[in-house]
């Protein structure tokens, strides 16, 4: 029977691999698809073969897709926030995005994973653009592995008013620091072939009325303190679009503000990119396209039949809707989605993804307080150390709203539960099991924190108590006042009075006011820390890592200290303990003004100015070693400070010098500016020479009649130190 085979399957196998090769389909080639060619040209060359609807469908998303239930998803939708179909004829892909703030949004849904990172806020505490760039690639690579083309994070909105709801997702108060930020986290993005974002543009500083708020600011304010963040931001990260803002300016909304888009954006900086606009912030047709909005997201009440109607009709130029599509092919084919595309059945690797949120949050988490050396812990000490609330016998806080990343395996705190739009997520990152860990001899306990008397009680039993105290912040709507949330400032002084050793855990949005901040020996601020959080957290508490980080924002002592003690458009009744009874209502389109006064005193400019002393100075952050600084030059040819640091204390250390500049008399300016910042490694006694590069903005006024930077004559002093409170050395020159 064999036999009577074989020659069948010989000559079968034969004429297989004579005769009838395999054919492989050969991928299409277009004139667009040579890489020698630039992506301008490259974008060109699709742009003359489209046809008008073709064009139409490359502007607008396609509905809320999988974000609402009902709405139509297409065949190839990813599950992301937005998305943009394709033109599979000519070998454009669908766009692909998704909401990546601190780690890729909605993975759960679609049976993935994503590594929550700290907060965009952590990023910018490191003042490490290596740092930042690590952040964008985490992001950038889980977007890639999960066949995602575009992240649309990229918050850079300044930290204007310290309450904002979104301040997790921005980097900070100083547009040097926060643009340089933002600028490498983009860059990190988009080294893994993919599209990155910047957002919200502009002036978006608060979420109370985000969607009818009127801000209303000076041009020169403007230009040198927001736009200035986004401008140095785009320069350095090339972002392949910019997302504005739900707000209005001066009237106009931010999506259909010719000044901001066209003549600031397209104009001024140059940017070759798209613009988009944020979801349901699309509120004209001819408007907004003549203002220089890009594409509408996520939807299709604007720039579909409106627009081809609008274009039909001469409203809109042809040339215009070319330009739109132009600028995201070019962006396409910039990134390399085109050339590179994702790789969708790429397993996300969680232990490096952990791994890299672990070392941004080693570098992030800032020691503020220290009493009498309390900190480090002595981790080989017989002792008993008692925890205290937050849940952090189980895990720690993450920020909400569209940053929000799911919990792998859930909520610890709600176990088995889903969770909600609006409800804190916790993630199972457990400060209790890693201070174990490092205390292997010591009697570590947990106390809810719930009933403050059983606090105060285990406090007083304990060698030592570590109060965990958190705040819940997402997009919509911002912090009431600076306190902390759930009567915690009672918690916190309660244990401290049981226990004069008694160091505070902050896991928070923003800063919060300390009304006790005299009766604790020790303070973190560990801001929402990520996935690797727990374990940063007990390295620093225990002395494996020495803390580094720096604040990028003011804690001012109280409300009444800031620019405006209250945020516009919260109505608040003093019978409520000072707390608001009406947010103003977005539905009914109430508009209301907020007038920023301050212009660009805001944060350590506006406490520098006004001679008042906060709460902790931006920059400010401790170490267990300690620093001097000596040998100031100012080098006007090439723009650089160089001095040296000496570590002058017992332990390796890694120190962030900071440079500001005080503009000449003419400007009237009652503050310096950051203009630059470095980390340097430190062994004990050894020093280190070290120069920084100016940022060249930092050193210019806006001239607003002649809408332009301009360098004013006269003497430009230089000061560099650990803090913008704290500034040893001092050198000027004239130019
Ligand atoms: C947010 C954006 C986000 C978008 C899509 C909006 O509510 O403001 O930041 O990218 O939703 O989820």
């Amino acid at each position: 029977m064999l036999r009577r085979f074989l020659p069948a399957i010989a000559l079968v196998a034969c004429v297989t691999v004579v005769a009838q090769p395999p054919r492989r389909k050969p991928a299409p080639t277009f004139p667009w698809s040579d890489p020698t060619l630039s992506p301008d040209n490259r974008a060109d060359l699709v742009v003359k073969e489209l046809t008008l609807d073709e064009k139409i469908q490359l502007v607008h998303g396609i509905g809320w897709g999988p974000l609402r239930e009902g709405d139509p998803v297409p065949a190839d939708n990813n599950g992301g926030a937005g998305e943009v179909e394709g033109i599979p004829r000519l070998g454009i892909p669908s766009l692909q995005e998704a909401d990546s703030a601190v780690g890729v949004r909605m993975a759960a849904q679609q049976s993935r994973y994503a590594t929550l990172l700290p907060s965009v806020l952590s990023a910018a505490a490191s003042w490490d653009p290596e740092a930042a760039h690590l952040y964008g690639d985490v992001i950038g690579r889980e977007l890639r592995a999960q066949g995602y083309n575009q992240s649309i994070g990229g918050g850079t909105n300044l930290a204007r008013d310290p309450r904002n709801g979104r301040l997790f997702e921005y980097p900070g108060e100083d547009p040097v620091l926060a643009g340089t930020t933002v600028g490498h986290v983009i860059m990190g993005v988009q080294s893994n072939n993919i599209m990155g974002d910047i957002k919200h543009f502009a002036l978006n500083d608060q979420e109370t009325g985000r969607t009818v708020v009127d801000v209303h600011m000076t041009r020169k304010a403007m230009h040198e303190s927001d736009l200035l963040a986004f401008e140095i931001g785009i320069r350095i990260g090339q972002p392949s679009s910019v997302m504005c803002s739900y707000n209005k300016i001066d009237g106009d909304w931010a999506c259909e503000n010719k000044y901001l888009l066209t003549d600031v954006l397209k104009g001024q900086w140059h940017y070759p990119g798209f613009v988009v606009s944020d979801w349901e912030a699309t509120h004209t047709t001819t408007k907004a396209a003549l203002a220089g909005l890009d594409m509408e997201q996520p939807g299709i009440h604007h720039f579909a039949e409106d627009l081809k109607t609008a274009v039909q009709k001469g409203e809109v130029p042809q040339a215009r809707l070319d330009d739109m599509v132009r600028r995201l092919l070019r962006s396409m084919f910039a990134a390399g989605v085109i050339d590179h595309p994702p790789t969708p059945r790429t397993v996300v690797d969680p232990f490096r993804g952990r791994d890299d949120a672990q070392h941004i949050a080693e570098e992030s988490i800032v020691l503020l307080k220290n009493a009498d050396n309390t900190l480090p812990l002595d981790g080989a000490r017989k002792q008993n150390i008692v925890l205290i609330g937050a849940h952090a016998d189980v895990g720690l806080m993450s920020g909400g709203g569209s940053a929000q990343v799911d919990a792998p395996g859930g909520d610890p705190t709600h176990p088995g539960q889903p969770t909600e739009w609006g409800q804190a997520v916790y993630f199972n990152s457990a400060p209790l099991r890693y201070i174990r860990e490092h205390a292997p001899n010591s009697n570590v306990t947990f106390n809810p924190g719930t009933d403050i008397k059983s606090a105060a009680e285990a406090a007083k039993q304990a060698d030592i108590a570590i109060v965990f105290a958190d705040q819940y912040m997402s997009e919509g709507g911002d912090a009431p006042t600076l306190a902390l949330p759930d009567n915690q400032d009672a918690l916190i002084a309660a244990v401290s009075k049981a226990n004069s050793k008694t160091v505070v855990v902050l896991v928070t949005g923003n800063p919060v006011a300390m009304p006790w901040i005299d009766s604790v020996s020790g303070v973190l601020e560990a801001w929402y820390p990520g996935i690797g959080g727990a374990q940063a957290l007990a390295n620093l508490l225990f002395g494996t890592v020495n803390p580094s980080a720096k604040l990028p924002i003011t804690f001012a002592r109280t409300d009444a200290d800031l620019p405006h003690d209250r945020i516009f458009g919260l109505t608040y009744k003093t019978t409520n303990g000072g707390l608001p009874e009406h947010w103003v209502d977005e539905a009914k389109n109430e508009t209301f003004p907020a007038d920023y006064t301050e212009g660009v005193r805001f944060g350590y400019k506006w406490f520098q100015s006004e001679n008042k002393t906060p709460l902790f100075p931006f920059g400010f952050g401790l170490s267990y070693t300690s620093y001097t600084y000596s040998n100031l030059a100012f080098n006007k040819g090439t723009n650089t400070a160089s001095f040296t640091v000496t570590n002058t204390g017992s332990c390796r250390g890694t120190e962030i010098s900071q440079a500001y500049i005080q503009l000449p008399a003419a400007a009237s300016e009652h503050f310096h500016r950051l203009a630059g910042f470095t980390r340097t490694a430190l062994n004990p006694g050894e020093s280190k020479t070290v120069t920084i590069p100016l940022e060249p903005l930092a050193l210019k006024s806006w001239n607003e009649p002649q809408a332009s930077w301009e360098q004013l004559p006269g003497t430009y002093t230089l000061s560099v130190g650990p803090s913008s409170a704290d500034l040893p050395l001092h050198t000027s020159v004239v130019r």
